[in-house]
Order: structure tokens, then C-alpha cells, then sequence
């Protein structure tokens, strides 16, 4: 059984609380995503969906009066920022390895350029599967935030993620990160 599962994350109130501004939906996808890519280039499955799961989870109500107004909030958006923060301290209060939790985090600062000064970021193996995973699900005018997914099902598609991932999670590139 590994340490910290998905589905346990994602009970968690902490992400039921933040996860609802981005949606389930898209966080549920991404870390679908994340998971081939991360098999696909041979990246740990385990860290490449947390990150996933979690990559928005720095998202604050955007809605001003009722509407969302999408410019405005680019503009002044640090989500990648705030969830890095975020999921970092409830990974470690779920008792997620201080190693672990830290390139977790990371994967979720880089996770977009929207708010970084332009230049050059050479993004790992892991950091590009999970802003690669999260263009995958991505749709015009942030439309990708807006559909919807239940609980249950969110839980099970998780859930059936931890199972392949308990199966298929001894690669080399995890052996090699646990040295
Ligand atoms: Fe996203």
C-alpha cells in the first residue's frame, strides 16, 4: 500500500474545499492524463498525479458579480503559487515524504507560465507532464473549469488510478528518486 493515495487526497476537506473552485471534473482529467504521459515518458506515476490532482487547487473565486471575468482574473492570478503552498502543506499533514511533498509542489509552481516574467524554464521530466497533462484538458475561456463531475465518480476514477499505480509504480525513475 503506498503512503499517501489519491483517494485520500482527494477526501480530504481541504481539497474538497479548494477543488470545487477549478472543478473535480478537470482535476479528475488531468490526472488521467498525467497518468499515461507519466507511463508514456516513464516518470513516477505517483508523484505526476498528485501534482496533477492538485494543480489547481490554488484557484480563488473569480466571480465578480455573479460572472467570471476571465481577463481580469489572468490578470491578477497566482494560483500556481498559492497551490504549490497549499498542496505542499496538506501532503505533508497527510504524511507525504518532505522529499516527495517538495517535487510535488514544485511540479505544480511550474504547472503554467500564465504569471512567470517571460524566459527560459527547463522543466523536468515530471514538470512537463503535468503542465503538458493540464493543456490536454484545457478549452477556450477557461470553459474547462466549468464541467461537471460528482463525487462518487471522481472517487472511483481515483481510486481505480491508485490500483494501476500500486501495480505499475516500481519504475526505474521512481527507484531512481527514492536514492
Ligand atoms: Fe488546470
Amino acid at each position: 500500500m503506498k503512503n499517501v493515495t489519491l483517494a485520500e487526497i482527494f477526501l480530504h476537506p481541504i481539497t474538497q474545499k479548494y477543488l470545487q473552485r477549478s472543478g473535480i471534473a478537470h482535476a479528475v482529467k488531468v490526472t488521467e492524463h498525467a497518468f499515461h504521459l507519466a507511463f508514456k515518458y516513464n516518470v513516477d506515476l505517483d508523484l505526476a498525479t498528485k501534482a496533477a490532482l492538485l494543480h489547481d487547487i490554488g484557484h480563488y473565486e473569480w466571480y465578480r458579480n455573479g460572472k467570471w471575468d476571465y481577463e481580469l482574473y489572468r490578470e491578477n492570478d497566482i494560483h500556481a503559487i498559492k497551490g504549490a503552498e497549499r498542496a505542499h502543506k496538506l501532503l505533508i499533514r497527510l504524511g507525504e515524504e518532505p522529499q516527495r511533498a517538495k517535487q510535488i509542489s514544485v511540479a505544480i509552481l511550474l504547472h503554467t507560465d500564465s504569471y512567470l516574467p517571460e524566459a527560459q524554464i527547463k522543466r523536468s521530466p515530471l514538470q512537463k507532464v503535468v503542465k503538458l497533462a493540464d493543456e490536454m484538458d484545457e478549452e477556450k475561456g477557461g470553459n474547462h473549469h466549468y464541467n461537471v463531475m460528482d463525487i462518487e465518480t471522481a472517487f472511483q476514477r481515483l481510486q481505480r488510478l491508485d490500483k494501476l499505480i500500486e501495480t505499475y509504480h516500481p519504475l526505474p525513475a521512481y527507484k531512481e528518486n527514492l536514492r
